[in-house]
C-alpha cells in the first residue's frame, strides 16, 4: 500500500508551476479519436487518469505516442467493447460514449468510475444522445448506444452538466445538421474541448456560454491543442500559500478562471501579490471566517470546496460551505476532525469552527479533492502525518511530490504492507 508521509509545519518558499487541467485533458484525449487524421495534445498533466485513458485508446487500436506531448492517431481505430475494468478506472471514460458514437455511430461501454459523491447519474448524456437519434440499451452493466444516423437536434439540459455538455458536443460534431445545447455548462474545460474540435474543422460556436451551437461536418482533419492550466490545481496551491506560504509563487494561472476563489480568499484577508505569470502569497496569522456556496462555473467550484475547508479551519470564527453540486462530498470532514479541526455537517453544509491548531495524524483520503484537503492539512500541522489511499490524489495532481518538495515541503511516498 502506498501512503504519503508528511512532516508538516514548514513554511514553503519558491515557485510551483501549474500543469495542464485534468478535466480538460481527460476530455481532449477521447475527443482526439473523432479526428480522421493524427492529432497532438500539448501540456498534458502527468496523472494516472491519463494512463487509464491511454489503456482505453490502445484497446481501441488507436496509436498513442506519449512523450513531451501526446500524439494520437485513430486512423486504424477498431470499435471494441470498453469493459468494466477499463471504464471504472475513471469518470471520464464516459467521453468515449460521445466520441465513438460520433465517429462510428455505435459504442459498447460499461458504466464509468470516478470518485464516489453519492449517485452520479449520466441520464443527461443519454438523453442528449437519444435526441440526436441514438438508441440506448443497458444490458448487464454495458451500455449499447447505436444510431443509424445522427441528426442535429435542439437539446435542453435540466442541469448544466459538464460531462453531458462535452459528451453531446462530441456526438454532435459530425451529425447531419445543427445541434443546439441549451443550458450548457460554461466551464473553461468545455471551451478547450470545443477549440480542439474547431481546430480539426468542426463548427462549434458559443462554448463558454449557456447555448452551444454545433453545425455538423463530414470530416475532421489533423489538429493540435494545448491543455489549459488546471484551475483546481492552481487553487489548491493558492490555498496552500495562504496556509504556510512564505513568498510562495504559484504560476501558470489564468486569473479569470479563479475569480471566485481569489475573491473568497481576499474576503478572508489574504493578499495576492501579482507576479509575471501568477501570484505570490505569504500566510498570515489572523483570517476572517466566510461563507461559500458551490455552484457551476463561474460560481465557486465544488472541486475547491474540500481544499478550502482546510483553510477555513484556520479562520477565527465560524465559516460555512454549502455544497450544491453533489449529494455527498463531505468525505474529508471526518479525517480533518481527526486532525483537530472542529467541523460539523448539517445536511449539505459543512460548519467549520475555527481557529483550531491542526495536529498530525494518520488519515485516509476518501476521494481526490478530499485527499488534497488532507495533504494541505498535513503540511500545515507540525509533526508527522500519513495519508492512505493516495491513488486518488495521484489521479489528479501532476507531479505533486516533486512540486511540493521543490518549495521545501517534507513529503514522500512510502510503501507499506
Ligand atoms: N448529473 C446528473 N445527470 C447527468 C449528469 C450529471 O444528474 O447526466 C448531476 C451529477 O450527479 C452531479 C451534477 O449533475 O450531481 C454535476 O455533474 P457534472 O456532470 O457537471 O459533473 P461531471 O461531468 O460528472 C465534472 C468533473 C468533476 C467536477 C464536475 C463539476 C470531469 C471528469 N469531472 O464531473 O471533477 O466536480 O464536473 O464541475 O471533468 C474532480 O476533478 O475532482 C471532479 C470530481
Amino acid at each position: 500500500m502506498k501512503k504519503f508521509l508528511i512532516n508538516g509545519g514548514k513554511p514553503l518558499t519558491g515557485t510551483i508551476t501549474v500543469s495542464g487541467a485534468k478535466n480538460s485533458a481527460v476530455a481532449l484525449i477521447p475527443a482526439a479519436i473523432l479526428c480522421d487524421e493524427p492529432t497532438t495534445i500539448y501540456n498534458v498533466p502527468n496523472i494516472s487518469d491519463k494512463n487509464a485513458l491511454i489503456d482505453i485508446l490502445q484497446t481501441l487500436n488507436v496509436e498513442v505516442k506519449d512523450t513531451n506531448c501526446l500524439k494520437i492517431n485513430a486512423q486504424k481505430l477498431k470499435n471494441r467493447l470498453i469493459n468494466q475494468e477499463l471504464s471504472t478506472k475513471l469518470r471520464a471514460s464516459y467521453y468515449f460514449m460521445g466520441a465513438l458514437l460520433g465517429k462510428k455511430g455505435e459504442v459498447k461501454i460499461a458504466f464509468p468510475g470516478g470518485c464516489n459523491f453519492g449517485e452520479r447519474k449520466i441520464d443527461l448524456h443519454l438523453k442528449g444522445f437519444e435526441c440526436l437519434g441514438a438508441h440506448v440499451v443497458l444490458d448487464n452493466g454495458i451500455y449499447h448506444i447505436k444510431a443509424k444516423e445522427l441528426k442535429g437536434a435542439n437539446i435542453y439540459l435540466d442541469f448544466a452538466s459538464v460531462g453531458a455538455t462535452i459528451n453531446i458536443m462530441l456526438a454532435a460534431v459530425k451529425a447531419e445538421g445543427i445541434t443546439k445545447i441549451n443550458n450548457a455548462a460554461k466551464e473553461p474545460e468545455i471551451v478547450n474541448v470545443a477549440s480542439f474540435l474547431n481546430n480539426m474543422g468542426a463548427k462549434i460556436s458559443g462554448a463558454g456560454t449557456s447555448t452551444i451551437t454545433i453545425e455538423g461536418v463530414k470530416t475532421l482533419t489533423q489538429a493540435i491543442i494545448e491543455v489549459i492550466p488546471d484551475r483546481i490545481e492552481a487553487g489548491t496551491y493558492l490555498i496552500l500559500g495562504a496556509l504556510i506560504g512564505k513568498d510562495l509563487i504559484i504560476e501558470n494561472i489564468i486569473e479569470q478562471h479563479l475569480t471566485p476563489l481569489i475573491s473568497k480568499m481576499q474576503e478572508i484577508g489574504i493578499n495576492f501579490e501579482r507576479t509575471e505569470k501568477g501570484f505570490k502569497l505569504t500566510a498570515k496569522k489572523n483570517y476572517k471566517p466566510i461563507n461559500i456556496k458551490t455552484l457551476p462555473y463561474p460560481g465557486f467550484p465544488t472541486d475547491l470546496a474540500q481544499p478550502m475547508t482546510t483553510l477555513l479551519t484556520q479562520c477565527n470564527g465560524t465559516s460555512l460551505i454549502d455544497e450544491t453540486i453533489y449529494a455527498n462530498r463531505m468525505g474529508h470532514i471526518a479525517a480533518l476532525n481527526q486532525m483537530n479541526a472542529n467541523i460539523k455537517i448539517k445536511g449539505q453544509t459543512a460548519i467549520i469552527c475555527g481557529k483550531t491548531k491542526l495536529k498530525p495524524c494518520n488519515v485516509k483520503a476518501s476521494d481526490l479533492r478530499a485527499g488534497a484537503a488532507l495533504v494541505l492539512a498535513a503540511l500545515t500541522a507540525k509533526g508527522q502525518s500519513t495519508i492512505e489511499n493516495i491513488e486518488y490524489v495521484l489521479r489528479g495532481y501532476s507531479n505533486i511530490i516533486e512540486k511540493l518538495q521543490n518549495v521545501g515541503a517534507d513529503i514522500k511516498i512510502i510503501e507499506t504492507d
